[in-house]
C-alpha cells in the first residue's frame, strides 16, 4: 500500500503587521503546532476527505492544488486524504497555508519530478514544476491550471525529498490562497509555512538578510510584490519560548487593513506611525539576530504600542497582553487583530500561559521558529506520475 506523510507548521507575526502593506517590513515565525496530511490511493473511486467524499467546492484549496498537480485528465487517480493537526482555523495562525503546503509537498513527493540533468539541483534543469525561477509556467494562473509536458527518452525521473522543493510548496499554496481570497493574499503565510523558522517579507530587498525570491500577485487594486528573506537564528534560545493567546473573536483581515487605510485617508499624516512601525520591525530583525531576547520583548511591546495607537488591538488582546505583561519579555496582538490572536515571548512559558487563561484566552505554547514542511513518513514513494 502507498501513502505519503507529510506536515507544515503555522505562523504568527513578531513584528510589522499593518506596515507591511505599506512597503515596511514583517517578521513571522513558524510555530510548532502543525497540519499534517496524509495522501493515498483511494480504494473507492472517488476522492476522499477523512473517510467521505471530498467537496471540491468547500475546499477550494486542496481543489486548486489538484487541478495544478494531480490532473485527472492526465490520468492521475483519485486519492485518499486524510488531514489532522493543532493549528486553531481562521485565528490568523496560517491553517489553510499549512495545509496548503503540506499538500502540494506530498502531491510532488506521489508524483517526482521530470527534470533536465539527472542530479538537477536547481529550477532551472527543471522539465516541469512551479517557482520563482520557473518562467515556463505560471502559478498563479488558475484558468490554465496543469502545465503539460511530454517526458522523453532525454528527461530524468526523480523521487523522493530531492523532488520536492520549498519555493514550489509556498507559491503553490500563495496561489491557492490567493484565489480563494478573491485574488487577496500575501505571501507571508505560505512563505513561513514552507521555509519555517523566521521569514520576513518587505518591499525593498533587506541588506545582510538571505534573500529568497520575489513573488508577484496581480491583486483587484493592482499588481504587488515583495521580497522574502529568511532569517537563521544562529543563537536560538532554549529557555526562550511564545504563547500565543486567541480571544477566540474573529475579525477578518480585510476589515482590519480597511480600517487603517480609512485612518490614513482621513489623517495623512497619520502614516508617520506606520512609519514607526517599520522602524521598530528593523530593530525587531536586529535584536533576533543579536540574540538579544530581552530586546525583542521590549521591541514586541513597543510595537504593541504602536497597533493600539492605529486602532487595530481590541479590548479583548489588551486584556490578554495586559495579562501576559507581568511574567513575559514582551507581548503584542499578532496579525490583523481586532480580534484573534496575541504573543508574549516569555521564559516563563507555564507562568504566561496560565495567566492570559485566567483572563479568558486559550492558548499555545511554542518555541521560536520551527522546521518548514517536512515528510514524515512515506511508504513506496511514486502514487503516479506523468508519461
Ligand atoms: O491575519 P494575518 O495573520 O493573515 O495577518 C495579516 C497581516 C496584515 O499585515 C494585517 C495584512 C497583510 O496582508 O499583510
Amino acid at each position: 500500500m502507498s501513502f505519503i506523510s507529510t506536515s507544515a507548521p503555522g505562523k504568527c507575526i513578531l513584528f510589522g503587521e499593518h506596515a507591511v502593506v505599506y512597503g515596511h517590513p514583517a517578521v513571522a515565525v513558524a510555530i510548532d503546532q502543525r497540519i499534517s496530511v496524509k495522501i493515498q490511493p483511494s480504494q473507492t473511486g472517488m476522492w476522499l476527505l477523512d473517510g467521505s467524499a471530498l467537496n471540491m467546492k468547500r475546499n477550494p484549496h486542496i481543489k486548486g492544488l489538484i487541478d495544478k498537480l494531480w490532473p485527472a485528465s492526465e490520468g492521475a487517480p483519485p486519492l485518499s486524504i486524510h488531514i489532522e493537526g493543532n493549528i486553531p482555523r481562521a485565528s490568523g495562525l496560517g491553517s489553510s497555508a499549512a495545509l496548503s503546503v503540506a499538500f502540494a509537498g506530498a502531491l510532488r513527493l506521489a508524483r517526482g519530478r521530470w527534470v533536465e540533468t539527472s542530479d538537477a539541483t536547481i529550477q532551472q534543469q527543471w522539465a516541469e514544476g512551479f517557482g520563482a525561477n520557473v518562467s515556463t509556467t505560471n502559478a498563479y494562473d488558475n484558468q490554465r491550471g496543469f502545465f503539460s509536458i511530454k517526458p522523453t527518452s532525454e528527461l530524468f525521473h526523480i523521487k523522493g525529498e530531492k523532488a520536492v522543493d520549498a519555493d514550489e510548496n509556498a507559491i503553490l499554496a500563495h496561489s491557492v490562497e490567493a484565489a480563494a481570497q478573491n485574488g487577496r493574499a500575501s505571501p507571508m503565510d505560505s512563505s513561513t509555512c514552507s521555509h519555517g523558522e523566521v521569514i520576513i517579507i518587505s518591499d525593498q530587498i533587506e541588506d545582510d538578510i538571505d534573500y529568497l525570491y520575489r513573488r508577484d500577485l496581480k491583486m483587484p487594486e493592482g499588481e504587488r510584490f515583495w521580497h522574502i528573506h529568511e532569517l537563521n537564528l544562529d543563537k536560538k534560545p532554549d529557555d526562550v519560548y511564545l504563547v500565543i493567546g486567541s480571544t477566540g473573536i474573529s475579525a477578518p483581515t480585510s476589515k482590519q487593513v480597511a480600517k487603517v487605510a480609512n485612518m490614513l485617508q482621513k489623517n495623512p499624516s497619520r502614516i508617520e506611525e506606520i512609519e514607526t512601525i517599520g522602524k521598530i520591525a528593523r530593530r525587531g530583525i536586529e535584536a533576533l539576530r543579536n540574540g538579544d531576547y530581552e530586546a525583542v520583548g521590549r521591541t514586541m511591546s513597543e510595537n504593541q504600542i504602536m497597533l493600539k495607537s492605529i486602532g487595530v488591538s481590541s479590548p479583548e488582546l489588551d486584556n490578554l497582553i495586559k495579562a501576559a505583561a507581568p511574567t513575559s519579555l514582551g507581548a503584542k496582538l499578532t496579525g490583523a487583530g481586532g480580534g484573534g490572536c496575541m504573543v508574549a515571548l516569555t521564559k516563563n512559558p507555564k507562568l504566561t500561559s496560565d495567566a492570559i487563561e485566567l483572563a479568558g484566552g486559550r492558548t499555545l505554547i511554542s518555541k521560536l521558529g520551527s522546521p518548514g514542511m517536512k515528510i514524515d513518513s512515506v511508504e513506496n514513494i511514486t502514487i503516479w506520475t506523468i508519461n
